[in-house]
């Protein structure tokens, strides 16, 4: 598994917190910046970003963070093939990733603190997409996608 990881300039903390993170646990992930507190970058950036590398395969799965996870999750959520979710609780963080397949973890620096946000990544990367009746509801997204749900 690797991870993409990308932020704005309202979230480099909480990336780099992030990153750290990952780096403890032995997880590869792939850092799309920015890399400093000075930077700025528009948040849509930060989304785009990561998220090709979701799409590609390079990355099985992405974090991206802005101040509130909004923005960034609404972009995100425009590319083709990106389930992103907005996550502020680690119900929703785990079951997300079991239910809806989501492959984009979106969270905000101004909203949670460092300490959940580290949890939610944990059950976001460790928990598996249950498969079944979920498949045939996350084939349907898919479908909305291409405007073929009817
Ligand atoms: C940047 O100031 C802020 O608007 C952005 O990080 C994000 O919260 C947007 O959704």
């Amino acid at each position: 598994m690797k991870v993409a990881i990308a932020c704005d300039h309202a979230a480099f903390r909480l990336k780099e917190a992030i990153r750290l993170h990952l780096e403890e646990k032995g997880v590869a992930y792939h850092d799309f910046g920015i890399y400093d507190a000075g930077e700025k970058r528009d948040y849509p950036y930060a989304s785009l970003y990561a998220c090709r590398a979701v799409q590609s395969g390079d990355c099985s799965l992405g974090i991206v963070l802005c101040g509130t996870g909004v923005g960034v999750s609404m972009a995100a959520n425009k590319m083709a093939g990106i389930r992103a979710a907005c996550c502020g609780d680690f119900f929703s963080a785990k079951y997300t990733r079991a239910h809806n397949d989501a492959n984009v973890l979106c969270m905000g620096e101004r909203v949670i603190g460092e300490g959940l946000a580290l949890e939610l990544v944990d059950v976001f990367l460790s928990t598996p997409f249950e498969g079944g009746r979920h498949a045939r509801r996350v084939a349907q997204i898919e479908a909305l996608e291409r405007g073929e749900l009817e």
